[in-house]
C-alpha cells in the first residue's frame, strides 16, 4: 500500500502544509478588518468566499437582504466580498459626510470594472476617476442647464407625441393592450438620441424590435453569476490584464455597434447644418481636444475617444434607467385610478393656465412630482450606489482607511420601515413636502457633486410623456398585469421581473 511520503518527499509535504497554514492566517487577517473596528458583519466563509457566493447565486436576493442585515446588524455594517471588505452605510450624517462635506475623499464609485467596459466606454463618466472624470464632467455640465432644458422641449415633445400615435393605432386596432416595457423603452431612446444627437434611430417604428433597441437590451442583460465575473471579483488585477486585451464585460457587439452608431453621428456633425444645433454632440465637438492637449495637463474638452465613449453611455444610461423609471410609473397609475384621476385633472389645470405644455408649466406640476418621486422610490432604479475612500479619514468615529469600498444600500434604505410607513404601497402624498424627506435615505439619482447629470433632463422627459399619455388616455390594466409589489431583478440596473401590459382607454373629446 502507497503511503504520502511514498507520494511526495516529506520536505515537499511540509512546504504544502506551511502554504496552506500561511494562506489560512493569511484570509484571518483580512477577515478581521472589521473585527478590529468593532463594525457589525456578516460572517465570511471559506467556500462562501467571504460572502460574495450568496451574492453570485442570487443577485436579486439585494432587495431583502439589505433590508433583513441592516435589521441584524444596524445602518452600519461589512460583509466580505472574497477577501475584500465592503462597508454598506445607510446612517445619514455619515452619508452625508461621505458624498458631500467629503467629497474629495469620496471622489469615486468604485476601483474595479473600470477598465473592462470596452476602450471607449472605459472614458466614461461612469468608468473615469480622478481629474480625468472632472475634466468630462465639467466638460458635459452645462448640456444639462435650464436653459439647454428648455431648447430640447420641443424635440421631447414631439418624440412623445409618437407614442401617442402608435398608443391611438394600438387603441383602435388591438382593444389598447400594449407591452409597456418595450413602449416607454423605445420612447426614452427616441428621446435621448433625438434630444442629445439630433439622431433619428427609429426606435419608434415598426412592429419587429428594431436593432438599437435588440443592442440597447444586451447592455443590461449583463449576469453578475458569469464565471468571467467571480474571477474578476476574486483576483480584482486580472482587470489590468484583461483590459490591455481590451476585453469587456459587455458583449463584443453591442460595443461594435454602439461604437459605429456614435462615429455615423460624429461624422453626420462635418456638414455646417448640423453644426448649428446645440446638443450635446455638438458642445462635445465644440471643445475636442487632443490626447497630446490631455498629457499636457488640459482641463477642459474632451478628446475623440471620449467624446464617443460618452455619447454611448449617455444613450445607454437615459435609455435603461428611464424607460423603467416611465414603465413603474405607468404601473403605479394604472393601479391607483384615484391617483391617476388626479394627474390628469392638474395636466388640464396646468394647460389651461400656462397655456399649453410649457418648460415652466411642466416643472410646476407638483402632483405629478410626487408621483414620480413616490414611484422611484418604490421602484428604485439604481438598487445600489457605491463610493471609495481616496484616502483614510474619520467619520463620526468610524474609521475608514484608504480603498475601503462603501456601498450605500438606496432600494433598502427606500423600503425601511423605519423611515416610511408601509414602504410597499405606492402613496404620493408623503412626496408632499420634500423638505421632510432626508436627501440622504431617499437618492434615487445618487447626490453630492456626483451625483445623475441626467436628472433634470429624465424628469422633464418623464413629466412630458405622462402629461402627453394621460392628456389622452386613461391607463388601465389587463387580466394579466402582475399584481403588486411588482417582483425585480438586479442586472446592470433594476428590473421588472415579468412583462407588463397595460391598456390605454381614450379619454373623451381629448
Ligand atoms: C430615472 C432616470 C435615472 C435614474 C434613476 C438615474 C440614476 C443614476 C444614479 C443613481 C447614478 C449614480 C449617482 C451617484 O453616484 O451618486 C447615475 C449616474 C449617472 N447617470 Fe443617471 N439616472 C437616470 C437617468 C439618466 C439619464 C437620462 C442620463 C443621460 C442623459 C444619465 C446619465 C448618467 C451618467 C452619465 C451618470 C454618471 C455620472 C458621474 O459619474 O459623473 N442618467 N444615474
Amino acid at each position: 500500500m502507497l503511503t504520502p511520503l511514498d507520494v511526495l518527499s516529506v520536505e515537499t509535504w511540509i512546504l504544502m502544509i506551511s502554504a496552506i497554514v500561511l494562506f489560512r492566517f493569511y484570509i484571518h487577517k483580512k477577515w478581521q478588518f472589521f473585527k478590529s473596528r468593532s463594525i457589525p458583519y456578516e460572517p465570511p466563509t471559506l467556500l462562501g468566499l467571504g460572502s460574495l457566493v450568496s451574492f453570485i447565486k442570487n443577485p436579486d436576493g439585494i432587495f431583502t437582504r439589505d433590508l433583513e442585515f441592516k435589521k441584524k446588524y444596524g445602518p452600519i455594517f461589512g460583509i466580505y466580498s472574497w477577501l475584500s471588505p465592503v462597508l454598506i452605510i445607510g446612517d445619514s450624517e455619515v452619508l452625508k459626510q461621505i458624498f458631500i462635506k467629503e467629497f474629495s475623499t469620496f471622489p469615486d464609485r468604485q476601483n474595479q470594472f473600470l477598465k473592462v467596459n470596452g476602450k471607449e466606454m472605459n472614458t466614461s463618466l461612469l468608468s473615469t476617476t480622478g481629474d480625468q472624470w472632472k475634466r468630462i464632467r465639467s466638460t458635459l455640465t452645462p448640456t444639462f442647464s435650464s436653459s439647454k432644458l428648455k431648447a430640447m422641449m420641443g424635440i421631447i415633445e414631439q418624440c412623445s407625441d409618437k407614442t401617442m400615435e402608435s398608443l391611438k393605432m394600438i387603441s383602435d386596432t388591438k382593444g389598447g393592450r400594449f407591452d409597456a416595457k418595450e413602449t416607454f423603452g423605445r420612447l426614452s431612446l427616441d428621446v435621448i438620441c433625438s434630444a442629445a444627437f439630433s439622431a433619428n434611430v427609429h426606435s419608434q417604428e415598426g412592429q419587429e424590435t428594431p436593432k438599437i433597441i435588440q443592442m440597447a437590451k444586451k447592455a443590461f442583460s449583463i449576469s453578475f453569476a458569469s464565471p468571467v465575473m467571480l474571477l474578476l471579483f476574486i483576483f480584482p488585477w486580472l482587470e489590468t490584464v484583461l483590459s490591455k486585451f481590451d476585453w469587456s464585460v459587455f458583449p463584443r457587439d453591442m460595443l461594435t455597434y454602439f461604437s459605429g452608431l456614435t462615429e455615423t453621428l460624429i461624422e453626420k456633425r462635418k456638414s455646417s447644418e448640423l453644426k448649428q444645433r446645440v446638443d450635446l454632440m455638438q458642445l462635445m465637438l465644440n471643445v475636442k481636444v487632443s490626447e497630446e492637449d490631455v498629457k499636457n495637463g488640459a482641463t477642459k474638452g474632451m478628446t475623440l475617444n471620449e467624446i464617443i465613449g460618452n455619447s454611448m453611455i449617455m444613450i445607454l444610461a437615459g435609455y435603461e434607467t428611464t424607460g423603467n423609471a416611465m414603465l413603474f410609473l405607468a404601473y403605479n397609475l394604472a393601479t391607483h385610478k384615484d391617483v391617476q384621476e388626479k394627474v390628469q385633472q392638474e395636466i388640464e389645470e396646468t394647460i389651461k393656465e400656462y397655456g399649453g405644455l410649457t418648460y415652466n408649466g411642466i416643472n410646476n406640476m407638483k402632483y405629478l412630482t410626487m408621483c414620480i418621486n413616490e414611484s422611484l422610490r418604490l421602484y428604485t432604479p439604481v438598487a445600489r450606489n457605491a463610493r471609495i475612500a481616496d484616502k483614510d479619514i474619520t467619520i463620526n468615529g468610524l474609521n475608514i482607511p484608504k480603498g475601503t469600498l462603501i456601498h450605500v444600500p438606496v432600494y433598502g434604505m427606500c423600503h425601511d420601515d423605519e423611515y416610511w410607513d408601509e414602504p410597499f404601497e405606492f402613496k404620493p402624498e408623503r412626496m408632499e413636502d420634500m423638505n421632510k424627506i432626508d436627501p440622504m435615505l431617499y437618492m434615487p439619482f445618487g447626490a453630492g457633486p456626483r451625483n445623475c447629470i441626467g436628472m433634470r433632463f429624465a424628469l422633464m422627459e418623464i413629466k412630458m410623456g405622462f402629461c402627453k399619455l394621460l392628456q389622452k388616455f386613461d391607463l388601465d390594466v389587463c387580466e394579466d398585469t402582475p399584481s403588486a409589489p411588482l417582483k425585480m431583478l438586479f442586472r446592470n440596473s433594476v428590473q421588472a421581473k415579468d412583462d407588463i401590459f397595460l391598456k390605454v382607454v381614450p379619454r373623451c373629446n381629448k
